[in-house]
């Protein structure tokens, strides 16, 4: 590890262990050891940002809880990491046996999916895309797909729609013929989804830690790769409050290096990473 000498701005263990407090308290993201270069890296951009030579003069921002500072403090720790059709087998259920199930069992043609730590936008487009296949006259359903990230950044990129096209790695060119359009001019590189699919999404800044102002009951919802930077028990608080707003035979989706196991007795495994309520 560089000493606090080495490195281009003054980062003592002391700072650190402010910010893994701060991180802890406004995320439930817990900070280790070895992310202390990752977070001095992130946070460095802010530094040079803002004309400041040292953590601790940064720090002093935070503390005099500076809240447009603060959100650019956490936007700049979260990991954001996502792709279309990432984790393919769970689309694969969506469409092969939970739509089918549900289309069967809502008479009153509502359909409800959270995608919560939604990051850029990938994951609910997916959903978007996939409900589009599996639910025929799907104009003549009420379907809304909720997606929300603590990262407003994110959360804005989503809203927009834009993708540089080498994101559409993992979508077929039938899919990718049939819901994206390729920009022009400027936009040569970059592809925007098309309206039929933004009009199922609602994108809305979130903290799942806070107050979770959503209408349920949702008969899915998906969160992936978010809960492994938590404690277990902010997981079993999380996934309880899941249970919560999640209708009686509604499926939670987690990613795969996640799991319920000894978290929560209020999910059944129904497959590889998908749970349904008990
Ligand atoms: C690695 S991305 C996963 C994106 C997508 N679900 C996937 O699997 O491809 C994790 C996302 O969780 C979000 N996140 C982390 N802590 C959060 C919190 N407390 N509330 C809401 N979102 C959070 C991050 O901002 C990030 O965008």
């Amino acid at each position: 590890m560089a000493s606090v000498y080495d490195r281009e701005f003054e980062f003592t263990p002391k700072d650190f262990e402010f910010i893994r407090d701060l991180v802890g308290e406004r995320t439930g993201i817990v900070l280790s050891d070895h992310k202390l270069d990752m977070v001095y890296g992130r946070l460095s951009r802010r530094l040079r940002k803002l004309n400041i030579g040292k953590f601790a003069d940064y720090l002093h921002i935070l503390k005099q809880d500076d809240e447009s500072e603060l959100v650019e403090f956490t936007n700049a720790l979260t990991t954001n990491l996502t792709s279309f059709f990432r984790e393919p087998h769970h689309f694969d259920f969506l469409k092969k046996e939970a739509l089918p199930y549900f289309l069967k069992q809502r008479d009153k043609r509502r359909l409800r999916v959270w995608s919560a730590g939604c990051s850029t936008g990938e994951e609910p487009y997916t959903i978007a895309m996939t409900l589009h296949e599996a639910v025929p006259h799907i104009t003549n359903w009420d379907v809304k797909i909720l997606a929300t990230d603590l990262d407003s950044n994110v959360v804005d990129k989503g809203k927009s729609g834009i993708y540089e096209e080498s994101r559409l790695n993992g979508v077929t060119p039938e899919r990718i013929k049939k819901w994206f359009r390729k920009g022009r001019g400027s936009q040569v590189d970059n592809v925007k989804v098309s309206p039929e699919l933004q009009e199922l999404i609602a994108f809305k800044q979130l903290n799942l830690m806070h107050d979770w102002p959503v209408r349920g009951p949702f008969d899915v919802i998906f969160c992936r790769n978010v809960v492994i930077y938590f404690s277990k028990d902010t997981q079993r608080i999380l996934f309880n409050r899941f249970a919560d707003v999640l209708a009686d035979d509604g499926y939670l989706i987690v990613g795969h290096s996640e799991s319920l196991h000894k978290v929560t007795e209020r999910f059944q495994l129904i497959g590889k990473t998908i749970y349904r309520k008990r």
